[in-house]
């Protein structure tokens, strides 16, 4: 029997720096998660993705790693991960770590000896290109965060190509030994346990040998990580710096080492405007990645049915059979409930609307740290603002920071049960109003709908892995579906807007038997054909 437990898994996705500080620097850290697993655990969801917790300077927070095998001293040390490992499996919790192996930190020694001259063991081991004759980078590639991907280092002569930050050179991975060496920094944690990996930027791993400049795009990408003017990386079309098709192969070299152990997964990370497509590509077959998410869904202003059913149905109808996984938020993009809730009217029935159908479409759902409290973005003065990508493109767009503020636990003001000292990004007025201890008391908050919404999927084995049929609603506000799995049918319906409402089911729907999940106010009812909807409502049964 396989171990397929991501297979429409709950995966609830940890920001390390700001989940829980157990020292008083005012930054989240391993012993601070490990402390609150009772509380991941008591969600119900299967597995934690952490995101970076190893050595490094902090420049993109982690997202630059000076050493794979080593906790950053910030975080704790490395037998603090293995105290937390253990204790999540204990809890019945598994843990998936997030590999960045497309580039490292420029304090990486691997680029510390790559970039002293020409001729050393590493010397090919990152991106390195001559200067144009007139001095220029070798290309025309922009990186992710502003200017080009070029950045001249004097001790070689050359340029070094960077998709994100200058100081996060791009490894080589057409280079067999630079490959090697990743596979055996992933084995690393993989002997000690970890069950699987989140994958970095998996679209960037490879780059086009011949170094062809990008030619321009007619239209700039409309909106980008919620980045809606244009930005010189949007004005061209990232043919040959970005998902070039060596990727796959690579990704079935870390699928083998997956699979000689028990139980382990990877999941790609996959940006980029034809994501559900390289998605389905990534995990199509049984020797690629077990799953992928996408940005399909991390995007747009308002909650649109059509927007996720196309999603869903597009990655369906690719070749392969691949395994989908979907999120709303995560720690790049601004929360949901800003994103769609509007800026003023963010409500959190929405909130639980949205947790539901996330977590009922076909797939896997990743869930964001404060998601489960109906939490909105924060905004940051520009003197707190700590994404250097923020700090490039403010006033206009303030980065990244709005999502990756701390957990409120408590009501106190300022920290938030969070933090004994002074907080690394401010902890919003508004989100004391929703901290954990406050949503523990009642019933009928986010988080315990939530927890009961996790409850009763589990009753219902078609919600994990069964098919998905969408049927349209009154409107574009209405997500409708039924999954269908073994002999069990569940009708899902979901209401994203603030009006009361109707839906007319289709014959078989018609006539709900069975358990239902249980929503209190926001709960649905389904007579002759038609449910009634209450405002943000919600109606889930068999039928
Ligand atoms: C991560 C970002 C990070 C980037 C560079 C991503 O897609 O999610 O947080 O800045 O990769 O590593
Ligand atoms: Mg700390």
């Amino acid at each position: 029997m396989k171990n397929e437990w991501w297979r429409g898994a709950v995966i609830y996705q940890v920001y390390p720096r700001s989940f829980m500080d157990s020292n008083g620097d005012g930054i989240g850290d391993l012993p601070g998660i490990t402390e609150k697993l009772p509380y991941i655990a008591s969600l119900g969801v299967d597995a934690v993705w952490l995101s970076p917790f190893f050595k490094s300077p902090m420049k993109d927070f982690g997202y630059d790693v000076a050493d794979y095998r080593d906790v950053d001293p910030m975080f704790g040390k490395l037998g603090d991960f293995e105290t937390l490992l253990k204790k999540a499996h204990a809890l019945g919790l598994k843990i998936i770590i997030d590999l960045v192996l497309s580039h490292t930190s420029d304090q990486h020694p691997w680029f510390q000896e790559s970039s002293r001259n020409r001729d050393n063991a590493k010397a090919g081991w990152y991106v390195w290109a001559d200067p144009r004759p007139d001095g220029t980078p070798p290309n025309n590639w922009m990186s992710v965060f502003g200017g080009p991907s070029w950045t001249y280092n004097v001790r070689r002569g050359q340029y070094y190509m960077h998709n994100f930050l200058d100081s996060q050179p791009d490894l080589n991975l057409h280079n067999p030994a630079v490959r090697e060496a990743l596979l055996d920094e992933a084995k690393f944690w993989l002997d000690m346990g970890v069950d699987g990996f989140r994958l970095d930027a998996t679209t960037q791993y490879f780059y086009d040998r011949t170094l062809a400049d990008n030619p321009p795009r007619e239209h700039p990408e409309p909106m980008f990580f919620n980045i809606d003017f244009p930005v010189p990386f949007t004005m061209q079309e990232h043919i040959n710096d970005i998902s070039i098709p060596e990727t796959v192969g690579f990704l079935r070299d870390i699928r083998a080492l997956l699979d000689r152990y028990d139980g382990r997964m990877g999941v790609a990370e996959v940006g980029g405007e034809n994501g559900i497509q390289l998605a389905a590509q990534f995990v199509s077959g049984s020797d690629r990645l077990h799953t992928a998410y996408n940005f399909s869904l991390i995007t747009g202003r308002e909650p649109s049915a059509g927007l996720i059913a196309d999603a869903v149905e597009t990655f369906k109808a690719q070749p392969g059979k691949g395994w989908p996984s979907w999120a709303f938020s995560n720690h790049d993009v601004v929360r949901v409930l800003s994103r769609w809730g509007g800026e003023s009217n963010a409500d959190p029935r929405l909130a639980v609307t949205l947790l539901a159908a996330l977590c009922s479409l076909r797939g896997s759902a990743f869930v964001y740290q404060g998601e489960e409290l109906g939490l909105t973005d924060a905004v940051i003065p520009y003197d707190r603002i700590q994404d250097p990508w923020g700090k490039y493109l403010y006033p206009e767009w303030q980065g990244r920071d709005g999502c990756r503020t701390p957990m409120p636990w408590t009501e106190e003001p300022g920290r938030a049960g969070f933090t004994a000292g002074d907080p690394w990004l401010p902890i919003p007025a508004a989100h004391n109003a929703h901290c954990v201890a406050l949503q523990e008391k009642d019933p009928h908050s986010v988080l315990n709908l939530f927890r009961a919404f996790i409850a009763w999927r589990k009753t219902v084995p078609a919600l994990k892995t069964g098919e998905i049929e969408f049927f349209d609603g009154p409107d574009d506000r209405h997500l409708c579906f039924i999954r269908r799995g073994g002999n069990q049918d569940v009708l899902c319906l979901f209401n994203f807007s603030g009006n009361a409402s109707r839906v007319k089911l289709p014959g078989e729907a018609g006539s709900p038997k069975g358990t239902a999940f249980e929503s209190g106010a926001l709960m649905g009812i389904v007579k002759d054909g038609t449910a009634t909807l209450p405002a943000f409502g919600i109606f889930c049964q068999l039928v």
